[in-house]
């Protein structure tokens, strides 16, 4: 921030000072990042892209493969790179590096990552070199993204000819600035067809003539440059510098958290003797050089089910604790581990389940897993109050061996009765209990109707707002109202069960919309006086009482999916 405040830096296409305070201060940067991979400009370009991502996307479209060579991928790649094989000009083929044929003849490309980002697997650079020196028209290209983010490259011990990475995995911030770092030697098969901005000497408007400029960063860098992310970038390194040492003890402090977290992990097992985690890893973490600062794992019960993965993430974020779930955009790997075959994959997509989403298990079979990624800022207390949170839990102490089956009368015994039920009427906010209860086309009739929204709109929660809790609504069914009351506050206010109606005062004001678990869901205010009750009872300013319209999408999807007329009744 001091550097923005005391410098003006101007568009780098200019020669007025602040534009050349610009240009050089990206020259230098670029300069940083090749002396944090060990290398110079005489030895590769910088050619700064959005991210990772648009980094592989340049190389798909402008790498020359020529005779009968090939696009070979690994497949434990992350989709963005996956992806490539739908616009390179080269037959495609998915491949496992450790173990593949080279091509003999023609230019070729092989992809792989120094890093699983499914499970922090490093893969052995020295293949790089092993590759290079059998076949020198084998091109490679190393995704990065995965270990620069904990470890330091070395471009002068392995040399790979293109690598793709992204600044915010290294540093946080900036966001939406990455690198394609092209060794100078292999520049020649990287053909540039598009040119935008900054990229050319001269171009015709009206005949088909251009020329690129000569360098390979200027001639693949098209428009202005995102020049403040790029100088924020100098003090990412700077901090690393001032935190006293390199990103060489990043590498050794995450590494051995992870190291920690596998062993407890593994340490974990139910009174029945049966392990409480299934870690995907390919060796013991014995050593950074083969393993990144990564753990990614399932839950198992003491009966050997699993645990869905978003059950385990949505009771983590109760504990503040953040996990990745799913597949993390690398379904190779996930495929691989969780042992999912094509056939398989392809019932759960036309059953529903897509990535990204929270369908967990399909057939009592995992879709995905979670994953703690280990990083700069992450600490000793932040591993063990994972293990913590995994031990109170999921680790199940009951030394229970069943092995005979229960006789009908222990089964009558065992039966389970409904003795109560909670209605949560207010999205968040306490329970109400009742022993009976009518049944609408949406389950529970006006059970989580009502939701409590911010002033810019956003529905609140218990997670961000506890004291939700403490408010106690209350159905009237005869009288037709809703009622809150707090534990701590004598005054109480009702609205209407139906939000067309106006009822001690309070009118329909405006329509709204909120976002409830990811769907926009519009209702009706409920009014002032509501919402000046909410303020008082949350200690916070500008809160609406929102009724849930009976027509908005959430119940449309509900219904459409085959939620019918036939679950009315009585519960
Ligand atoms: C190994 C790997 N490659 C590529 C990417 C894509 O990076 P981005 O989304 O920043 O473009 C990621 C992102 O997580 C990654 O881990």
């Amino acid at each position: 921030m001091q550097d923005l405040k005391s410098n003006l830096y101007g568009n780098p296409h200019s020669g007025c000072n602040s534009s050349q305070m610009s240009t050089e201060a990206i020259e230098h940067v670029r300069f940083r990042i090749l002396q944090h991979f060990n290398t110079t400009l005489d030895e590769y370009s910088v050619i700064f892209t959005s991210g990772c991502t648009a980094s592989l996307k340049l190389i798909a479209e402008s790498f020359q493969f020529s005779g009968t060579g090939k696009f070979l991928y690994h497949y434990d790649n992350h989709t963005s790179v996956v992806g490539m094989r739908e616009i390179v000009t080269a037959q495609s083929q998915c491949i496992d590096v450790m173990n593949f044929e080279l091509p003999d003849s023609g230019v070729s490309l092989v992809a792989f990552p120094a890093q699983s980002n499914f499970s922090g697997f490093r893969y052995p650079l020295s293949k790089i070199t092993e590759w290079k020196e059998k076949n020198d028209s084998v091109f490679v290209l190393l995704d990065a993204a995965a270990f620069v983010s904990t470890s330091r490259l070395d471009l002068t011990k392995y040399r790979p000819d293109f690598v793709s990475l992204s600044f915010y995995k290294m540093f946080g911030y900036p966001t939406g600035l990455g690198a394609l770092l092209v060794k100078n030697t292999s520049g020649h098969v990287l053909e540039k067809k598009y040119f935008g901005g900054g990229s050319i000497d001269v171009s015709l408007t009206s005949t088909s003539f251009h020329s690129f400029k000569k360098k390979l960063n200027q001639r693949f860098e098209d428009g202005t440059l995102p020049f403040l992310d790029i100088i924020a970038l100098r003090h990412g390194f700077d901090a690393i510098d001032r935190i006293g040492g390199s990103f060489d003890d990043v590498a050794s402090h995450s590494y051995k958290l992870a190291q920690l977290t596998f062993e407890g992990l593994s340490a974990y097992h139910h009174g029945n003797g049966t392990r409480v985690a299934k870690v995907y890893r390919h060796g013991d973490y014995v050593s950074s050089d083969e393993q990144g600062p990564v753990v990614n794992f399932n839950l198992v019960q003491s009966d050997g089910s699993f645990v869905g993965y978003a059950e385990v993430d949505k009771l983590a974020q109760s504990y503040d604790i953040h996990l990745r779930a799913g597949c993390f955009c690398n379904l190779g790997a996930c495929q691989k581990f969780l042992r999912i075959t094509d056939e398989q994959l392809m019932q759960n997509f036309k059953a529903g389940h897509v990535c990204g989403d929270s369908r967990d298990m399909i057939n009592n079979r995992p879709t995905g897993s979670l994953r703690i990624s280990f990083g700069l800022a992450s600490t000793l207390r932040d591993a063990t109050r994972f293990l913590k949170f995994i031990e109170e839990c999921f680790v199940d102490d009951a030394v229970s061996m069943a092995t005979t089956q229960p006789d009908e009368k222990e089964k009558e015994e065992t039966a389970c009765v409904l003795k109560k039920i909670f209605l949560y009427p207010i999205k968040s906010c306490g329970a109400f209990e009742v022993l009976e209860w009518p049944l609408s086309d949406r389950g529970l009739l006006h059970d989580r109707n009502w939701m409590v929204i911010s002033p810019n709109g956003v529905c609140l929660n218990q997670k961000r707002f506890p004291k939700m809790c403490l408010i106690r609504p209350c159905i009237d069914l005869n009288a037709g109202t809703l009622t809150l009351c707090h534990a701590d506050m004598d005054e109480q206010v009702s609205v209407s069960l139906n939000s067309e109606t106006a009822v001690g005062g309070i009118t329909r004001l405006k329509d709204c919309v909120g976002k409830v678990c990811g769907d926009r869901v519009s209702g009706v205010d409920c009014g002032d006086e509501a919402a000046e009750w909410l303020d008082r009872a949350l200690d916070l300013q500008g809160l609406r009482l929102i009724h849930q319209s009976m027509d908005d999408q959430r119940t449309n999807r509900r219904l459409k999916k085959g939620d019918s007329d036939q679950s009315r009744g009585r519960a």
